[in-house]
């Protein structure tokens, strides 16, 4: 059910009308729908029903303390991959024994907030970082529950910026070798092994990868029993792709992904964690912004947009289709022409499509980027000092901004100059 309908000729989230916030916040800025994000987090949920579980949403993908709470307080966890997403998380409410903290390069600092705040586990990715955790540990006289993340060199058939789950990625320990890094890590008496942690890649439309990933990690899952060692939970990432066209064939369900993970996995009786960011927020999520001027150019007409590449950098950074719509829905029989889609920052790559059939429009009309949930607010950046720009969460008929957006002075006055000039 999609939470972003026209009614009228007019767009809303959920029961509020994209113009009436709009109107109150000013553009560009993101709105978020709350029945969406819970529906999709159910969708796991419910696909793993009758195994033990834990979703633990991926918050990189939209990080706001109002959608971690939102999502918290249906039973989500939460993956993190930074002390500062340690911290919000726990800022939002969610109890340590709820995260999940993965990512490259842990620092030791990192692991001792994490350690004195409480964690679930740490999903190692690394032997060197394996040392730190366990010395860490040590220090502060805990044991630390880990899970190794190994790399199955599994194509995930992704945007190569977003796959990594093959050999030559940064990401995890070859799986050739875990039976050598088990073996140790059992030696190490800051740590207790819990299980294994593996994630191939993110936007990923077919099943068949996953399948390859999990059959290796339960083949390994009873290489390491048999070796040993008390494998109970299994980590399986995040990855599951989203339609980003409304055209296009829509990737596999969350209901088809579970029914894989119990048919792979489910023979072992471990607990099984699975780490979402994508499907929850980002068909949760839009982009709504203001057209500034059309311009005609020599061959082609430009929409010029308030928002920008700072504001939403998947179309610079990995080619990304995102669906943009006219607030006011066009009248039927309205002919559509082509219109080159920018936002107003210096750079040519500062475009968010390319001759896009949109209906005609005039300066002040309103545009909403859709499938814009995940990876948007939180890959935003001031570049051009242009200020981050607001989120908005929508619950029902009532709407909150869930973060401002800063005045210049907020800015500017982060910037201290030295005593010599
Ligand atoms: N777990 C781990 C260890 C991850 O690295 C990621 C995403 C996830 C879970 C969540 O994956 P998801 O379910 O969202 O696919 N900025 C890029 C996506 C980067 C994904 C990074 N890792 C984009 O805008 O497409």
């Amino acid at each position: 059910m999609d939470h972003f309908l026209y009614r009228d000729g007019a767009l809303f989230a959920e029961d509020v009308p994209i113009s009436e916030i709009a109107a109150a916040v000013g553009t560009p800025f993101y709105v978020y729908s709350t029945a969406t994000l819970l529906r999709h987090f159910q969708l796991f949920d419910d696909a793993l029903e009758g195994t033990d579980h834990l979703v633990c949403y991926a918050m990189k993908a939209a990080s706001n303390q109002a959608i971690l709470k939102t999502l918290a307080q249906a039973g989500a966890g939460m993956d993190v991959v930074s002390g500062g997403e340690y911290l919000r998380a726990k800022a939002a409410g969610v109890p340590g024994d709820k995260i999940v903290f993965s990512g490259v390069g842990k620092t030791a600092d990192e692991i001792r907030t994490a350690l004195t705040g409480g964690i679930r586990q740490f999903n190692v990715e690394s032997e060197p970082e394996m040392e730190v955790i366990n010395a860490v540990a040590l220090e502060l006289g805990v044991v630390a529950p880990i899970t190794v993340r190994v790399n199955p060199d599994v194509d995930a058939k992704t945007h190569a910026k977003i796959a990594t789950g093959k050999s030559e990625n940064k990401f995890g320990i070859p799986i050739a070798r875990a039976s050598e890094v088990y073996a140790h890590a059992a030696t190490l008496s800051g740590l207790e092994v819990i299980g294994i942690d593996v994630h191939i890649g993110s936007q990923l439309t077919e099943l068949e990868p996953f399948e390859l990933a999990y059959t290796k990690v339960a083949e390994l899952t009873e290489q390491l029993r048999a070796e040993g060692h008390k494998i109970r939970r299994l980590d399986l990432g995040g990855g599951l792709g989203i339609p980003y066209t409304r055209a296009n064939d829509a990737p596999p369900l969350p209901v088809e992904y579970g029914a894989l993970i119990k048919k792979t996995l489910g023979h072992l009786g471990c607990e099984i964690e699975i780490e979402p960011g994508r499907l929850i927020a980002g068909n949760a999520g839009l982009m709504v912004s203001k057209v500034i001027y059309v311009k005609s150019g020599e061959d082609r007409d430009f929409l010029i947009l308030d928002g920008a590449m700072n504001d939403l950098i998947r179309p610079a950074m990995y080619e990304a289709h995102h669906d943009i719509v006219a607030v006011q829905e066009p009248e039927a029989g309205v002919e559509q022409q082509p219109y080159d889609i920018v936002g107003p920052v210096c750079e040519t790559g500062d475009t968010f499509a390319k001759q896009r059939n949109m209906p005609p429009l005039v300066a002040g009309d309103l545009v909403a980027f859709r499938s814009a949930g995940a990876y948007g607010a939180v890959m935003a950046s001031e570049y051009n000092t242009r200020p981050l720009i607001p989120e908005v969460l929508v619950h029902g008929d009532q709407f909150a901004v869930i973060r401002e957006r800063p005045s210049f002075d907020e800015i500017i006055n982060r910037d201290t100059i030295p005593t010599w000039l």
